[in-house]
């Protein structure tokens, strides 16, 4: 082929760079992650997440403004309760009147059009930080699909647009579907985290809403009996093809670098939109490095998204939003 076919004529100068580029990000690619708390006026970083922060409600609502005059326009939520609301099931979970229904309705009556997906976990809400009950030193899985089937039309019931469950019980998405459309919520989303693996990258969101499993005799100390394991390739497509047949809208795999094969294999395999979740702890990697000069922060950044995108991410999960749109503006 040389010298025929010289591959690096495409790549001369930066406008014909531009010209042949196969990816770009904009900001409709991405879902932003917001973590809320009670009280008033608190806007607390996040140690482990530098410049992450903790909400109140009415500076969720600042935050919200900000969001949509940049153009990101889907938020996905995460609360972060009390220990003395946290129980075995879950039960403020439930709560009419709890921080994430609240949230979920401030949103909505103030900025209605901003998309509004929650996380449908028990983990916030449980006292030993497992996403199910527990049971004779076992998370069950029938009862906590019906405690999250609950939960999640709870949520519907708030106004929340897309339900993402993340807590990888078999079956949930089935008896969420169920519930929805029993009472009458037809266009409710499910995003179902689909192939959610039991990753150490999770580490700094445990830090965030004090949700890590705790560490009692009788209570599992990490969550492998429900996330996947992570040497695993061919369970993550089963996963997703069942969630997928038991209603679920959009497919997810979390966490996203370092698994960037399965996000391409189960792009090939489905029809629906795939999500990756860039987790937190592949952002606290990102930022520690930066903070100690070692690597160039957004252009670091902005390779990692743009690998989501090559690989066949349709929706990005992640904790750069704001940074890469303002870099990208
Ligand atoms: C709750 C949940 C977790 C994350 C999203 N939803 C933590 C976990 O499963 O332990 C992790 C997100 C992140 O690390 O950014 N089930």
């Amino acid at each position: 082929m040389f010298p025929l076919r010289r591959n690096r004529r495409l790549r001369t100068n930066e406008s014909i760079r531009a010209l042949v580029r196969e990816t770009y990000l904009t900001p409709n690619d991405f879902l932003v992650p917001l973590f809320v708390v009670e009280g008033q006026g608190i806007k607390e970083e996040i140690p482990s997440m530098p410049n992450y922060y903790r909400l109140s409600l009415d500076m969720l609502k600042k935050e919200i403004v900000e969001l949509w005059n940049m153009e990101l326009k889907a938020v996905l939520l995460f609360v972060k309760v009390p220990d003395n609301l946290k129980d075995n099931k879950g039960t403020e979970a439930l709560n009419p009147e709890g921080l994430m229904q609240r949230a979920i309705k401030t949103i909505k009556e103030f900025c209605p059009e901003m998309l509004v997906m929650t996380d449908v976990a028990l983990d916030p809400y449980s006292s030993y930080g497992h996403d199910g009950i527990v049971q004779n030193g076992k998370i069950v899985n029938d009862d906590t699909a019906e405690v999250l089937a609950e939960m999640g039309l709870s949520h519907a019931q708030a106004g929340a647009d897309v339900l993402a469950p993340s807590d990888m019980m078999d079956g949930r998405i089935l008896s969420l579907r169920e519930a929805l459309e029993d009472e009458g919520f037809f266009d409710t989303g499910i995003m179902s985290y689909s192939a959610k693996y039991a990753s150490s990258f999770y580490g700094p969101f445990r830090d965030a809403l004090d949700s890590a499993p705790v560490d009692m005799q009788e209570v599992p100390k990490d969550k492998k009996t429900y996330q996947m394991d992570f040497a695993n390739r061919f369970e993550a497509i089963r996963e997703t093809e069942m969630d997928i047949d038991e209603g679920a809208d959009i497919v997810m795999v979390k966490p996203g670098l370092a698994y960037l094969d399965i996000l391409r294999e189960i792009k090939n395999e489905v029809d629906v939109p795939v999500a990756v979740y860039q987790v937190s702890g592949e952002y606290a990697m990102l930022k520690a490095a930066a903070e100690k000069g070692w690597l160039d922060h957004d252009a670091v950044m902005l390779e990692q998204l743009i690998a989501f995108k090559r690989a066949g991410a349709d929706i990005i999960a992640s904790y750069f939003a704001k940074d890469v749109v303002r870099l990208l503006s």
